[in-house]
């Protein structure tokens, strides 16, 4: 990915942070992988392969006699012009094929002065990765990238929340599409409207799709990530419609259950009152200070009272970043507090086995006093 130089800043002054952060969680380096950290901390985006692609990132103000105090890359040879160019990374390593990675890593480490101390990896780091650290630096005790990355990641600053913004309403525009196709949709199979929807997101500006779309129509609904398969979209049934697409790098996540023609059982509509009641009142409820925990139960509540609490098989919302589902967790009893710049999805759904499933899903930001919908659309059936 090609970076502009404000960006490039950003990516420093995120390191910088990290590095600051490191020291105060008690650890003393940092070893990241290809991955939504590296990207974060990088613009790096590239997916995990089988050679060794690290960036080790020291502790700030360590006392030791380390040669190698600033983030370095340790690269293949074929990713270093790569690195070079796309990222603010100064210090780059490389390693040819036919080299032994592992004794590149030793020298790093070594260099770094992390061959012992509390070295945290990438939660995502695949183990034959995690197993050669521990050859590399056999004293060094171990924890999790998100242990220090986790507070800097989860508060979002104004240019990731622009991103989302625009991911946001790239969904929304292509439900708005969805609605327009209407009766269209009767007797297409859920992969074709998948692919419909993924030409939409593309043209309201999305790059990609951020996971793979769910179009679940009928009793597909029931099963909250359904996917997609050939089953066709019938008159009058309830169809769970949940995708997004991403925008410099950030998704968007956003679920409509619509009904393209015909009419619903009255169960449905039923269900679809209460589950748009539960999300409304799980926004309201969204403020600095409070709890990821009480956001759960003021949807809860709602369907518990509507008779169908039994059919709320999941958390009411998952934090959204460079993962799609990343903290902060909207689930009963978590005494998280919300923070501005948090980002999270507020998603209750209720799942009848063998009718229908229904969930309304929207992007939420804490602000100062209160929250942004990062979704604005219609929220109905029709
Ligand atoms: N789609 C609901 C969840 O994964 O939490
Ligand atoms: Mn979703
Ligand atoms: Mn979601």
């Amino acid at each position: 990915m090609e970076d502009s130089h404000a960006d490039q800043d950003v990516h420093a002054d995120r390191r910088a942070s990290a590095a600051a952060r490191l020291g105060a969680t008690g650890a003393d380096g940092l070893v990241c992988f290809p991955g939504r950290n590296l990207q974060y901390l990088t613009g790096f985006d590239e997916a995990p392969a089988e050679r060794h692609l690290f960036l080790v990132v020291p502790a700030a103000d360590r006392e030791g006699d380390a040669t190698v105090t600033d983030p370095t890359f340790l690269v293949p040879s074929l990713y270093e012009t790569q690195v070079r160019a796309d990222t603010s990374v100064e210090s780059v390593r490389t390693w040819d094929d036919g080299d032994d990675p592992t004794a590149a890593v030793r020298a790093l480490l070594g260099d770094c002065g992390l061959r012992e101390g509390r070295l945290l990896v990438d939660d995502t780091m695949w183990a034959t990765f995690t197993q050669d650290l521990r050859t590399a630096a056999p004293e060094a005790s171990w924890g999790l990238a998100s242990e220090a990355l986790g507070a800097l990641r989860v508060r979002k600053d104004a240019a990731e929340l622009d991103a989302m913004r625009a991911a946001a309403a790239a969904a929304d525009r292509t439900v708005e599409d969805l609605r327009e196709l209407g009766a269209d949709a009767v007797g297409m199979t859920e992969r074709e409207l998948a692919d419909w929807v993924a030409d939409r997101l593309a043209a309201h500006g999305g790059s990609g799709t951020s996971f793979d779309t769910i179009v679940a129509a009928g009793p597909n609904g029931a099963k909250p990530h359904h996917g997609c398969g050939d089953r066709e979209v019938r008159a009058g049934e309830p169809v769970v419609l949940d995708f997004g697409t991403r925008v410099d790098g950030y998704p968007s996540d956003q679920t409509r259950t619509l009904v393209f023609d015909g009419e619903p059982p009255a169960a449905y509509r039923r269900v679809h009152e209460a589950v748009r009641e539960a999300q409304a009142a799980a926004v309201e409820a969204v403020e600095p200070g409070v709890t990821a925990g009480s956001i759960d139960r003021a949807a809860r509540a709602v369907i518990e009272s509507a008779g169908y609490g039994d059919a709320f098989v999941h958390r009411t919302g998952h934090g959204v970043g460079l993962d799609v589902h990343e903290e902060p967790y909207i689930v009963a009893d978590s005494d998280r507090t919300l923070e501005p710049g948090m980002v999270f999805s507020v998603e209750p759904g209720v799942y009848l086995d063998g009718e229908f499933g229904c969930r309304i899903e929207d992007l939420v930001v804490v602000t100062d006093d209160g929250c942004e919908r990062l979704n604005d659309t219609d929220r109905g059936w029709r």
